[in-house]
């Protein structure tokens, strides 16, 4: 049987096709029966009509629940005003399988109920269009690297060794040795970069964290470049025009997801301009207030938007009260009242972002007043620095102190290390970590050390310093942290169709 897709309809106007699908919405009117299928590749409005398809076709039509699966024949019809641009007259309906009480109604459901739901949730069309988006970002990921002369590898998953630090290691039995989960494929990728120049990793990571945030997960999928001969200037250009590749790909391929999840394109449109590239030291005089960008300062536009945040919250409580007194008025109308009801709950959403923004601002404002020079970034730094730029930022010479044990210490000034990490726009934060790699086989036993780290699991790892080594840099991008900010998403769960973190282990 000839499979028809809903979004090739295009193809057969005027001609009689059969969809296979989903019934996303059902409504009534006399003699018709509206069912919009989805099957996948789009939505179609498939309208049943008692006086073309007879009592007893039309009775299965108005007998269709919410999920059920449907196989759907008839005439392919222009009409604009449809979404995708054609609807179907159907000729007959059949039944596949039922669904009865379908949990997720059109009501507001709660994230965690939703979450609960997982499994019948990624059938909505905004987590469909996350998905796709998700789709087309691991196809560009490995479009650019195979383009660019890359060798994927795969890096094992079961390890001796922890590599970014022992605080978050899943620990599992290995035939009654210790092994832990991947916290990242990088060490075995510096071998292989050795045998073929340049390679990626695209694989699962862990990261044992018990902090629920918006930025973890416990299992993520992490692509890690890995180039002999390149320094960290070199890496940065290559994490520079990797990025714009990929979003520039998503602007290119996914204009219709971009569109039903309402992202603003302007912001990833300026992928194209250069990414600016701060020391750590600036980006810590740009969180503290010491240094502007572009005229505006962290601190004080922090200060002005809480202001503005509180007087905003004063008029939209006040307005909702005004709407709730006035549909209690006797004799209003329907229309009107649900009008107002529909203002009232659109009022109440924004109501709900606002007080967020009225209880997260202090708290970044207080940790970038009290940043101490030294640390390591924390997530409501990253949020302040990057709320100020409009393009992804690159931060890069680190107090060596904070990062990982084999980055290479810069030759200018001991106290740092070549690490870089990227920060995405709008507050999104880190999105890649990565850095030129210690050559220097003392320094990095010393490290090793530093960081009380097993020396016999890191041997191998030595090796590669005693036998032919050059100077060599990569990175790691998280795949979710991508796709969160692309698809600027409240949270890093909705990345990925079935989130691991602290706190979720089901569906
Ligand atoms: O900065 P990280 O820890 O760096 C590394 O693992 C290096 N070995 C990478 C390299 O140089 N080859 O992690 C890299 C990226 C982060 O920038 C972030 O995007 C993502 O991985 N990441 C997480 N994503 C989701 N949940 C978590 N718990 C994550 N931890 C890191
Ligand atoms: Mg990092």
């Amino acid at each position: 049987m000839q499979k028809y897709l809903i979004n090739n309809l295009e193809d057969y106007e005027g001609q009689e096709v059969t969809l296979m699908g989903w019934a996303s919405n059902k409504r009534e009117s006399k003699g018709l029966v509206f069912v919009i299928l989805r099957d996948g590749s789009g939505w179609c409005q498939c309208v049943v009509s008692l006086e073309l398809v007879g009592e007893a076709l039309f009775e299965e039509a108005r007998k269709v629940t919410l999920e059920s699966s449907l196989q759907i024949t008839g005439k392919v019809l222009k009409d604009e005003r449809q979404m995708g641009g054609f609807e179907l007259q159907a000729s007959s309906i059949k039944l596949i399988g039922e669904s009865n009480d379908y949990p997720i109604a059109k009501k507001e459901h709660g994230v965690d109920f939703l979450m609960d739901k997982r499994h019948l949730w990624l059938r909505s069309q905004r987590q469909w269009a996350i998905m796709r988006i998700r789709n087309k970002i691991i196809f560009a990921i490995h479009e650019f690297f195979q383009k660019e002369g890359f060798v994927q590898m795969d890096a094992p998953l079961f390890t001796g060794n922890a590599c970014e630090g022992t605080s978050n290691l899943f620990e599992t039995d290995f035939y009654g040795d210790p092994a832990y989960l991947s916290q990242s494929g990088q060490l075995y990728g510096e071998a292989m970069a050795f045998s073929m120049g340049k390679i990626y990793t695209f694989g699962p990571t862990f990261r044992a964290e018990k902090s629920k945030t918006r930025r973890h997960l416990s299992e993520f999928w992490m692509i890690e470049p890995e180039m002999a001969f390149y320094d960290i200037f070199e890496n940065m250009d290559l994490i520079e025009n990797f990025l714009r590749s990929v979003v520039s790909s998503v602007l290119a391929g996914c204009e219709k997801e971009l569109a039903i999840i309402g992202r603003d394109t302007q912001i990833l449109k300026n992928i194209v301009k250069p990414f600016p590239r701060l020391t750590y030291d600036e980006a810590v005089r740009i969180i503290k207030g010491e240094q502007d960008v572009n005229g505006k300062n962290a601190i004080t536009s922090l200060e002005d938007e809480l202001s503005s945040v509180k007087t905003r919250i004063i008029l939209v409580q006040t307005e909702i009260t005004e709407r709730e007194e006035k549909i209690k008025t006797p004799g209003m109308k329907k229309g009107e009242i649900g009008f107002n009801q529909a203002q009232i709950d659109k009022l109440k959403q924004e109501l709900g972002d606002l007080e967020e923004n009225e209880r997260n601002i202090p708290q970044w404002l207080n940790s970038a007043r009290n940043f101490t020079y030294g640390n390591d970034l924390g997530g409501s730094d990253e949020t302040v620095i990057t709320r100020l730029f409009d393009v992804p930022i690159m931060v890069y010479n680190w107090p060596h102190e904070v990062k990982a044990f084999y980055l290479k210490r810069d030759p200018d000034n001991s106290k740092f290390a070549r690490g870089v990490d990227v920060l995405a726009p709008e507050g999104y934060g880190e999105i890649v970590g990565g850095g030129e790699r210690e050559t220097d086989e003392k320094l990095l036993i010393e490290k090793i050390n530093e960081h009380q780290l097993p020396m016999e699991a890191f041997e191998w790892y030595l090796d590669l310093r005693r036998y032919g080594t050059v100077p060599h840099a990569g990175f790691g991008l998280g795949l979710e942290r991508l796709v969160t900010w692309v698809c600027k998403l409240p949270h890093v769960r909705e990345s990925i169709p079935f989130p691991r973190m602290y706190g979720r282990l089901l569906p």
